[in-house]
């Protein structure tokens, strides 16, 4: 057998994995490696668990949502000799290589197996949070905020027929991006960011403002967001120490204050997983599949340790440790823009 390179998907599933898997099997056939999928993201290197990668298997995977390898929230390094499987497992399967899609939890893992353990390993940005800081854009984030506007959208006409606002709340973790681009390409009236406070009387005087004019207004809001007047309580935390969003309802708990303090009937809707769903857009399909070929490319140059990164039009190695060290929110930049809109 030639030389062979494992491929692992970890963390939340975004739109464009699958491209990403495909363009790194297609290119890594050119370097002259094969390929074979390890399942369920950490998990499935920590158990052993494989599949096959063929080019044939990847040929038309290009349009499909998810990861056809699964994935899961594992991470080695919380479990008791979970490392040592993994470092094993790298031998037993006669892997030469380690390409791994994630975030920044996926990818921190892959950060310290080279620190610390000298594998041979490559990172795939991947996250609809579009969080990570070493590259402009990860894929999963276009399809995802695609799906968002649409929804803001259809709450815009429903909202409209019955005189309502209307409040959505998406997901995006501590970064506001997927908020922030959902509400000015759906042309909504407010957008609740947790890079800085809610300011309840701008928003609602400016939410009473547009109800008056247009029969409706919307507000987009992000799921880490801190409600006003509310002390943070005890959040449950995933085995990467993030806190689980899910149970917070910021979006229901932002509609009952904008109904207080307007008057105006308020709903609110989550729209939560429905974003990770779907074939990934055209820019989706394109950068990951541009992504994985680099991936591929850089394990032939034996250019461990890095992270490919979108830096403009150019695909190019990043150090995985510097791309996972800085989470990338919202800037003071982008925050002033976005007063231009909502004010
Ligand atoms: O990190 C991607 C993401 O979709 C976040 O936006 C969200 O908070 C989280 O994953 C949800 O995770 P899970 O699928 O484990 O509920």
């Amino acid at each position: 057998m030639g030389k062979l390179i494992g491929i692992l998907t970890g963390g939340g599933d975004c739109p464009g994995l699958n491209p990403a898997i495909r363009g790194a099997v297609m290119r890594a056939k050119d370097h002259g490696y094969e390929c074979v999928g390890l399942v369920e993201g950490w998990r499935g290197l920590v158990e052993g668990k494989t599949m096959p990668l063929t080019t044939a298997s990847v040929a038309e995977i290009v349009s499909k949502g998810g990861t056809v390898l699964g994935t899961s929230r594992t991470n080695p390094f919380k479990k008791e000799g979970a490392v040592e499987k993994c470092l094993d497992n790298f031998k037993k399967l006669k892997l030469d290589a380690l390409i791994a899609c994630g975030g920044e939890d996926t990818l921190g893992v892959a950060a310290r197996l080279y620190k610390e353990h000298k594998v041979n390993v490559v990172g795939v940005p991947k996250t609809m949070d579009n969080d990570l800081s070493a590259t402009d854009y990860t894929f999963g984030f276009d399809t995802a905020t695609t799906i968002a506007v649409d929804a803001a959208e259809r709450l815009k006409d429903t909202g409209r027929s019955h005189r309502r606002i209307m409040v959505l709340e998406v997901m995006g973790r501590h970064a506001g991006w997927v908020a922030l681009y959902t509400a000015i390409a759906s042309a909504a009236d407010w957008v609740c960011l947790p890079e800085e406070p809610v300011d309840v009387k701008a928003m609602c005087a400016n939410l009473k403002r547009a109800h008056a004019e247009k029969n409706v207004a919307i507000v987009v809001c992000s799921e880490a967001i801190d409600i006003p007047g509310k002390a943070a309580g005890k959040e449950e935390l995933d085995e990467f120490g993030h806190m689980l969003l899910k149970k917070r309802g910021v979006g229901e708990q932002i509609a009952e204050i904008i109904e207080k303090e307007t008057k105006i009937e308020t709903r609110s809707a989550v729209i939560g997983h429905i974003q990770r769903g779907g074939s990934p857009t055209l820019f989706d399909r394109i950068l990951g599949t541009r992504v994985g070929v680099k991936a591929a490319d850089l394990v032939s140059e034996g250019k461990f340790g890095q992270m490919v990164a979108l830096r403009g039009d150019a695909v190019l190695g990043v150090s995985l440790e510097e791309a996972t060290s800085k989470l990338k929110t919202v800037t003071p930049e982008w925050l002033k823009f976005a007063k231009i809109f909502f004010k």
